[in-house]
């Protein structure tokens, strides 16, 4: 390299809160910042550059913000007196929501920019360099640093961002939609994500194959709605996601395919039979409920009653019949009677879900529902998740135990619970522990399941078939599997 275009190196700490989409853009900036010299590190002690990649769903993941920047202050500070530099950023969805009140409130914080203008950091770590530090002298009155970008165009970000460069490993996550129009009366996403926004399909397939041909096996599929995508497809016509699968379900070496989050409402005919054609497509679906009271639904603004959601999963394991349910759940919504609670209880019992979130209602500013009547009491709240967990458990519990004895294909991606052992991943997103030699890390291997746990499974690596190091993607289903005990 030409000695005019060397660039120092530097430290990057990148800190992920909330969703995949996070983990996603967090991976996309250190991209954009690599021509910069910056590289990523774990700690972030000695970093010349600490970005929080943030999270508004709800208060608390908001707070926690707040909280790191005061842990970061001291570290800052002693960069500083040795003579070096820390830039603090704020980036996510809290940056998007809070911008300015960040900048007020957290004077060690040097910029704050939204989730959509990710392509400009090289500029505005530029214009941060250029500007001093706000903390240099004393704390009130210095000269602030103050980058604050919060523009919305999906597009653009989707337009500049350079190509993925580092690799992802084995399992990667490759964004196709981002951006909710749904405007459900609890969520801060339409807010601080924007309009939705799908990419042409030729560029997600290009990503596609750049991704496994750096190493990938599993892809899965990003939006804060992906099955609301509608891209531009090659032939001039709008692909649905079920479209955008089949034709990534023909790249070479690309053996397992997931999407998340998915809203109900979008599971459109050609999507559902997917799920029944595309042997890629992995037999796990994280299809939020959020409840299963119909007035509580009304009122959430999802636009399908608890019924609908019921023959939704029918219709999905019929074209699928072993196929892993997982949602959300929201409890104490405004409104939720008891009555309400105890429709929630009964759909879980109906439907039966391999994996389920849960979480107590959080009011957001600036949503419908933090205006609504009815607000309900904590510890109502505490008490309705702690009894909707209890069953969530139980029934994730029952699912894997229903596994024990069964074999599955496992896609080795990391080190196991003890030495000597890999963890990697069933079909139905399980994680599998089980004894392996470290060369199996990276393959999809059949492994005997011998013991169901609360969150994972052990299994029993099987020695493959002479001439066959690898099975299919996905073995013929046990019967009862997906249907809860
Ligand atoms: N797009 C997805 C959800 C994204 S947000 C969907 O439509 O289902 C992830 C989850 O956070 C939601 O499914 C919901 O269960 C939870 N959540 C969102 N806003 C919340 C709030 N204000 N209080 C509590 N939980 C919330
Ligand atoms: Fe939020 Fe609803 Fe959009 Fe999901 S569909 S991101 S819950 S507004
Ligand atoms: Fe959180 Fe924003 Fe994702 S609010 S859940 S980081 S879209």
């Amino acid at each position: 390299m030409a000695v005019g275009t060397r660039v120092l190196p530097k430290k990057l700490f990148i800190k992920t809160y909330g969703c995949q989409m996070n983990v996603y853009d967090s991976a996309r900036m250190a991209d954009v910042l690599a021509p910069l010299g910056y590289e990523r590190t774990d700690l972030p002690e000695g970093a010349d550059m600490v970005i929080l990649n943030s999270c508004h769903i709800r208060e608390k993941a908001a707070e926690k913000i707040y909280s790191e920047v005061g842990r970061l202050r001291p570290l800052k500070s002693a960069r500083r007196a040795a003579g070096g530099d820390m830039i603090i950023a704020v980036a996510g969805c809290v940056a998007q929501a809070e911008g300015a009140e960040i900048m007020r409130r957290a004077p060690a914080v040097d910029m704050v920019f939204g989730p959509q203008t990710y392509h400009r950091l090289p500029e505005m770590v530029a214009r941060a360099a250029r500007a001093g530090t706000r903390d240099a002298g004393p704390r009130e009155g210095g000269p602030g640093r103050g980058v604050l970008e919060t523009d919305f165009p999906v597009e653009a970000k989707f337009d500049h961002l350079p190509d993925a460069a580092a690799p992802q490993g084995v399992s990667a996550f490759l964004a196709v939609q981002e951006g909710c129009d749904k405007f459900c009366s609890f969520c801060v996403v339409p807010y601080t994500r924007g309009a939705e926004y799908s990419r042409p399909a030729a560029d997600v397939v290009a990503e596609a194959a750049r991704i496994v041909a750096q190493g990938a096996r599993e892809i899965t599929l990003l939006g804060q709605n992906v099955n609301a995508y509608h891209g531009a497809g090659p032939d001039g016509r709008e692909w649905g996601l079920g479209r955008l699968l089949r034709r990534l379900a023909e790249i070479d070496g690309l053996d397992r395919l997931r999407y998340t989050t998915s809203h109900p409402s979008d599971m459109d005919d050609d999507l559902i039979a997917a799920h029944g054609e595309v042997e890629a497509l992995m037999p796990y679906l994280h299809l939020p409920v959020q409840s299963g009271a119909d007035s509580v639904l009304a009122a959430m603004n999802r636009n399908y009653t608890a019924d609908e959601y019921r023959r939704l999963a029918e219709r999905l394991r019929a074209a699928r019949p072993d196929l892993a349910l997982a949602s959300d759940f929201i409890v104490g919504f405004p409104g939720e009677t008891e009555a309400d609670f105890a429709a929630t209880l009964a759909l879980v019992e109906d439907v039966g879900f391999a994996q389920a979130y849960s979480f107590k209602y959080s009011p957001r500013p600036g949503t419908p529902g933090a205006a609504r009547a009815g607000q309900v009491d904590e510890a109502v709240k505490a008490d309705r998740l702690a009894r909707l967990q209890a069953a969530l458990e139980a029934g994730q519990r029952a699912f894997n135990d229903a596994m024990v004895g069964r074999v599955l294909p496992v896609l080795f991606d990391g080190p196991g619970k003890r030495a000597g052992q890999l963890a990697g991943r069933s079909p139905y997103m399980q994680a599998v522990h089980a004894e392996a030699d470290a060369a199996l890390l990276g393959a999809i291997h059949p492994v005997q399941i011998v013991a169901g746990h609360a969150n994972s499974l052990s299994g029993r690596v099987l020695a493959p078939a002479a001439g066959a190091p690898d099975m299919p993607a996905v073995v013929a289903p046990a019967p009862d599997a997906g249907v809860r005990a």
